[in-house]
Parts: C-alpha cells; structure tokens; sequence
C-alpha cells in the first residue's frame, strides 16, 4: 500500500477498510485478511492499558507498538499502510514539536501519523506535510478532548456545528491531510463532506456508510469489550469461525458496503 494506491482507490470509489492494532500478531493476521490500512490507535490506552480515555497515553507508548505492529508486518512481508497516532499533548505545543512527536512514530514504521482536532491543527497539517509527513486527520468526536468535549457523545448536529466541521475539513484538505477520521457525526453530514473532499478521504467510525473507508477498533469488532459496545460497533467474530475469518469478513462488509448499516450503526 502506498499513498498514490490509496488516492487511486479513493478516486475509483473503492472503500478502504482500516482496523486498528497494537502488536506484531494481530497486525500480520489483519494484513492477511486484506487490511488496507493498519491504525496503531491511541485507543490502545483503552483496551490494551485498561485506562478510562485516551489522555494518559504517551509517545514512548506508541513508539513501542508501532514498533511491534511494524515488526509483525515485516515478518509476513506485509503491505497495510500503517498510521501512528499522535498522542494528546505531544502536537499541541508548536509545529516543531509535532514534527519531533511524528519523527519518532515515522521511525518506529508508521507511515502516516494520526492528529486530532479542528481549526488550529491546519497550520501543524500544513508543516508536517511539507516536510514530507503523512497526515491523517480526526474531527467529530475526537477522544483526547473527551473531557472538553463532556462525553462520547455524536458530534457536528445541527446547522452551525455541521457548518463548523464542514469548515475545518476543508481547511484540513487544503492543508494537505490525506485522510480524515469522521467519528461519531452524522451520516448525512459524513456523506456531504465525502462528495466534497475529493482530495482527501474520509474514513468512518460511527459515521455512516457514505465515507470513502471505514475504521473500527480490533477488539470491538472482535466483541471484545471491558464495557459497553458502541452502537457503532459490529461484532464479526461472532459469525466467523476465527479471527481471521472475522476480519476478512469485516473487509468484505466495508467493500461492499453492508458494514455499516446506518439503520443500526449510524446517526
Ligand atoms: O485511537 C483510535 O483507535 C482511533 C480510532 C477510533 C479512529 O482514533
């Protein structure tokens, strides 16, 4: 996978189908079940760390499961694009800083790094790229302002909040982010911004089945959950007969696009 195949199956309409992954074994089984992109998710502080939010995760974190993620897709020669994610306070400070916080993720294997938020994050979109960093974006409900944000809640209702995300999405795209995380927004708002962002390509969770791709955390569609499962979330496991099986079958759902069902899963 590559950055030019990726625009190419965002121009043909294919989906891309994303899960995220933390280690080296589960990373090599989702490649082989025809993953197109691997995310080495923040959310690791969640399911892997037991931790309430993502706030307390840390670049060394990440470093170390990129890293691992990175090992398990050299070891089966695998060819996912794998996204690092940028933990909470190591871009916030200053454009160098997100260079210095990305170096270590591209480093580690990351191919692309993962920044949340809206507005303020164009400028550091702008420096990382121009630089030659891959970056993927995140608006809607982005987990690391969980706290501002006053819950996992959907975002982008109404006419002014639909107005403001469409806004930074654009802004977002012009600074030359190459995808763009929609979590928890609504699906017509979703659908919109995917017809309007023709050079960037929106990736779903919670946001309906009209985005250019899809992404889920591994252990949520695996139906593995300490708490409760998100409305968004399928489980595939439970109609597979392995891990393997389940996740081909999750790619499979995002190509053809029966994942999501925005009757069931969407807003
Ligand atoms: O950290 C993560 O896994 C994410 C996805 C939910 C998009 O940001």
């Amino acid at each position: 996978m590559s950055l030019p195949r990726l625009a190419d199956m965002h121009a043909r309409g294919e989906k891309i189908a994303m899960l995220t992954a933390y280690d080296a074994t589960f990373a090599a089984i989702a490649d082989a079940a025809g993953v197109d992109c691997i995310l080495v998710g923040d959310s690791l502080g969640m399911v892997c760390q037991g931790l309430a939010s993502t706030v307390a995760v840390d670049l060394a974190h990440m470093r170390y499961h990129t890293e691992s993620v990175a090992r398990g897709l050299a070891r089966v020669q695998g060819t996912a694009w794998l996204i690092g994610d940028l933990p909470f306070g190591t871009y916030h400070e200053s454009r160098e800083q997100a260079l210095r916080s990305a170096a270590v993720l591209m480093q580690a294997g990351a191919h692309m790094v993962k920044l949340e938020g809206g507005g303020w994050t164009a400028a550091t979109v702008e420096f990382l790229v121009q630089r030659g960093v891959p970056v993927c974006a995140h608006l809607g409900l982005t987990p690391q302002t969980v706290h501002s944000l006053g819950g996992y809640r959907v975002q982008g209702k109404g006419e002014a909040a639909g107005a403001l995300l469409k806004q930074q999405a654009h802004a977002l795209q012009d600074a030359g982010a190459a995808m763009l995380v929609l979590e928890m927004v609504p699906a017509a708002l979703a659908a919109e911004l995917t017809t309007e962002l023709t050079h960037c390509a929106t990736i779903g969770i919670g946001a309906g089945c009209g985005t250019a791709g899809q992404v889920l955390v591994m252990h949520d569609m695996l139906g593995l959950n300490l708490g409760r499962m998100a409305r968004f979330v399928h489980n595939f496991l439970a109609d597979a007969p392995g891990v393997q099986e389940a996740m081909i079958s999750y790619v499979q759902a995002v190509k053809t696009g029966s994942f999501p069902d925005d009757s069931r899963h969407a807003w």
